[in-house]
């Protein structure tokens, strides 16, 4: 049996309002090995949330496959949790009693009520159980929305921009704490950003991709330790190759520039 994901030879297409065909992604090869954190980047519609969603199994390709620990991903599983960049948390529900919802859902909840009170201490919402998402600050909606998607322990985390609406410091902030949460849980990571220094500061790959049609373009790992320093010289080199990348390095000034 394979461990992890393997997507192979997945091609998706969509018809658009003016009924024309949209390649939204186009041979798609990946694995990813379970325990893992990967990162997807690209610009807009590079088909970033359609890969996510396929893994989900929200969708499904036209062609290739899928499969998650070798078992052919048709459908979604408690076995993937999703976060989304707004949290989905219901505003009628007080934070404990959303959490406690992925568990009824699944009917799973008489045995492991425990666990509601276990994963709000895990995010830091140890003290806000009582309250309603309106009551609490963007932060702190993302940390409930966290702990929900993972309460019933998935082995695949699957993040769309999760942290895309937030200010940059609660951003950093967490940053760490999906990392720490990341290693005491043991859990593969898939993550869809926007943010060069976000990808790198968490990954250990970084899967490029690029639009019209949807495909990656390439691979990199993410070679020194964590934590990282945001600043040090090889983050700053793997910040220029990815901006290369994605054709945001800039061009080197002509020499008449200098007296
Ligand atoms: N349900 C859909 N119907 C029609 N077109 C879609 C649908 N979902 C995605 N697309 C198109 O597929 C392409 C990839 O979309 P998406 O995966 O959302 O990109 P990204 O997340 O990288 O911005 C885009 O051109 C988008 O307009
Ligand atoms: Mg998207």
């Amino acid at each position: 049996m394979v461990n992890g994901i393997v997507i192979s030879g997945v091609n998706k297409l969509f018809t658009n309002t003016q009924n024309e065909t949209v390649t939204a992604l186009s041979d798609i090869h990946l694995e990813i090995s379970s325990g893992s954190f990967t990162s997807l980047i690209g610009p807009s519609g590079c088909g970033k949330s359609t890969l996510l969603r396929l893994i989900a199994g929200l969708i499904r390709p036209d062609n290739g496959t899928l499969a998650l620990d070798g078992k052919a991903i048709e459908k979604p599983g408690s076995d993937r949790g999703f976060m989304f960049q707004e949290h989905t948390l219901f505003p009628w529900l007080t934070i404990r009693d959303n959490i406690a919802f992925s568990l009824r859902a699944q009917g799973i909840y008489r045995e492991m009520s425990s666990r509601v009170d276990e994963f709000l201490e895990l995010v830091g919402l140890k003290d806000f159980g009582n309250y309603y998402p309106h009551q609490l600050s963007g932060g702190m909606c993302q940390r409930a929305s966290l702990a929900r998607a993972i309460v019933s322990h998935p082995k695949v985390l699957l993040l769309d921009e999760p942290f895309g609406a937030l200010d940059a410091f609660t951003r950093m902030n967490m940053q760490d704490e999906l990392l720490r949460i990341w290693k005491e849980r043991n859990m593969t990571m898939i993550m869809v950003t926007h943010d060069v220094d976000e990808a790198i500061y968490l990954s250990d790959r970084i899967v490029v991709m690029s639009p019209r049609p949807g495909r990656i373009t390439k691979i990199l790992n993410v070679p020194f330790s964590r934590p990282r320093a945001r600043s040090s010289n090889e983050f700053l080199r793997c910040r220029g190759e990815i901006l290369r990348l994605l054709d945001f390095g800039g061009t080197v000034m002509e020499p008449e520039f200098y007296l």
